[in-house]
């Protein structure tokens, strides 16, 4: 059984106050970490003061890593100053990054191996623009942003990585995919995984859905076979809200666990 996932991506919202408020509201609420993962990927000015405030179960992401250990890149964040502030995770090749900072296959590649160097999980996304869907074109362009951003990377690796699948046409979107298309894009995914390595790691890595998760809908994706959490982004803004989905994760583990009893 996989352990699932409740990720939290800020984007550019919150100021310090706003994310130590969040912080506070949810450390004391959030499920066993032992069972579910819960984690906020928050803006990078935020990230020390909310890593020294996370409390048992809560855990901490970045958004954005550059891929070099140092240099003269004004303005970005090498993996070693990541790794300093205490996060436990980093979003990697979010389609916001790639749409507006021009971030390529390479790049995720690149922080892809940086993240994991210092020890930081990866939280790497993919997903297909609408003209891609209309076009018939996901299963060409998922297969190939997984294979290019696990270039070089070893079966021993795979575990330690997160993938996420955000079709770029549901983030920020009135709706969200349909449960059943989420799972078979997911399902897919793992299958590229099983053909590039092996079953057994196909097996272990973690696949999460996002874009335009919320309470409503998150229930019926939740259900789904390839589907092990969310990563979401309004949904993660305000704390009630957070808090009814890392609870609806914890019904569904139960329910799971009764189950195979
Ligand atoms: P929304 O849930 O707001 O659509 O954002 C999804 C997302 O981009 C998470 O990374």
């Amino acid at each position: 059984m996989r352990k699932p996932i409740v990720a939290g991506n800020w984007k550019m919202y919150k100021t310090r106050d706003e994310g130590i408020h969040f912080v506070y509201d949810v450390n004391d609420e959030v499920p066993d970490r032992n069972e579910i993962e819960t984690i906020i990927c928050a803006p990078a000015i935020l990230l020390r003061c909310l890593t020294r405030r996370q409390g048992e179960n809560l855990r901490i992401g970045a958004q954005n890593v550059h891929y070099a250990e140092e240099g003269a890149y004004t303005g970005e964040i090498s993996p070693a100053m990541l790794a300093s502030t205490g996060v436990t995770y980093c979003i990697i090749g979010h389609s916001e990054r790639r749409q507006f900072n021009g971030e390529t296959e390479t790049d995720v590649n690149l922080k892809l191996k940086a993240a994991l160097k210092h020890n930081i999980i990866p939280i790497v996304c993919v997903g297909e623009t609408r003209d891609q869907m209309e076009h018939s074109d996901t299963d060409y362009i998922l297969g190939l942003q997984v294979k290019l951003a696990l270039k070089g990377i070893t079966a021993e690796e795979i575990p330690n990585i997160i993938i996420a699948y955000e079709p770029i046409w549901a983030v920020g979107a009135k709706q969200s995919a349909p449960a059943d298309l989420a799972n078979a894009k997911c399902g897919f995914i793992r299958k590229i995984i099983a053909k590039t390595y092996n079953q057994e790691v196909a097996n272990q890595i973690r696949i999460l859905y996002g874009g335009s998760v919320n309470k409503t809908n998150y229930e019926e994706l939740i259900h789904m076979e390839n589907v092990d959490g969310a990563l979401l982004g309004r949904a993660s803004l305000d704390s009630d809200h957070f808090l009814t989905i890392c609870q609806m994760t914890q019904k569904y583990l139960d329910e799971l666990k009764e189950k195979n009893k």
